[in-house]
């Protein structure tokens, strides 16, 4: 299962894992109230793994490329990171699969606490159109991963504050009715 916990706020380095001490740790069940999913799925064999056709039939994910990110493969790698941990949401559901490395999805809670989700290989999760959200690399400074999208994708993040969007109104009123 994705391990996931509460981040402390001090000023080190990004990628470190920013666990609180004592440690925090949130549930899949404390993720799924927030519309954060998670899958284990068997990274090895994607070209032909069904468990990972069938996710994408029954959800619709028709698009998909494969990112790696690392400084001699990704071009303006620096630049792009910055953007990536910006925090920010989109306005459709953002799905990413590790094929190989990891990294860390933080996301936002109902009390506006950061929780820190570390992606490792097989970890597949979907968060939410609407949910504030960043990703960082850890320490080893490396992924690869799926990105999944229903029909053509559109990346655009708009970082915060993005209130007056339809896709935020609706996350808050699914965050409500959770409550
Ligand atoms: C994205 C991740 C980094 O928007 O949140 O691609
Ligand atoms: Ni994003």
């Amino acid at each position: 299962m994705v391990q996931a916990w509460y981040m402390d706020d001090s000023a080190e380095d990004q990628r470190r894992p920013h666990r609180l001490d004592p440690d925090q740790p949130v549930t899949v069940q404390q993720l799924s109230e927030l519309g954060v999913h998670s899958y284990k799925l068997d990274a090895d064999n994607y070209e032909s793994d069904p468990e990972l056709a069938k996710i994408r039939k029954e959800n619709n994910y028709t698009w998909m490329d494969i990112i790696t990110i690392h400084k001699d493969t990704l071009p303006n790698y620096e630049q792009k990171l910055k953007i990536f941990y910006e925090e920010h949401l989109h306005l459709d559901d953002e799905i990413r699969y590790i094929l190989e490395g990891s990294g860390y999805f933080d996301v936002r809670d109902k009390e506006e606490r950061w929780i820190r989700i570390f992606m490792q290989k097989g970890d597949m999760i979907t968060l939410p159109a609407g949910i504030y959200h960043r990703f960082t690399l850890d320490e080893n400074n490396y992924v690869k991963a799926m990105r999944l999208f229903v029909g053509e994708p559109i990346w655009t993040p708009y970082n915060r504050p993005a209130e007056n969007f339809d896709a935020r109104t609706k996350y808050l009123q699914f965050l409500e009715q959770k409550a």
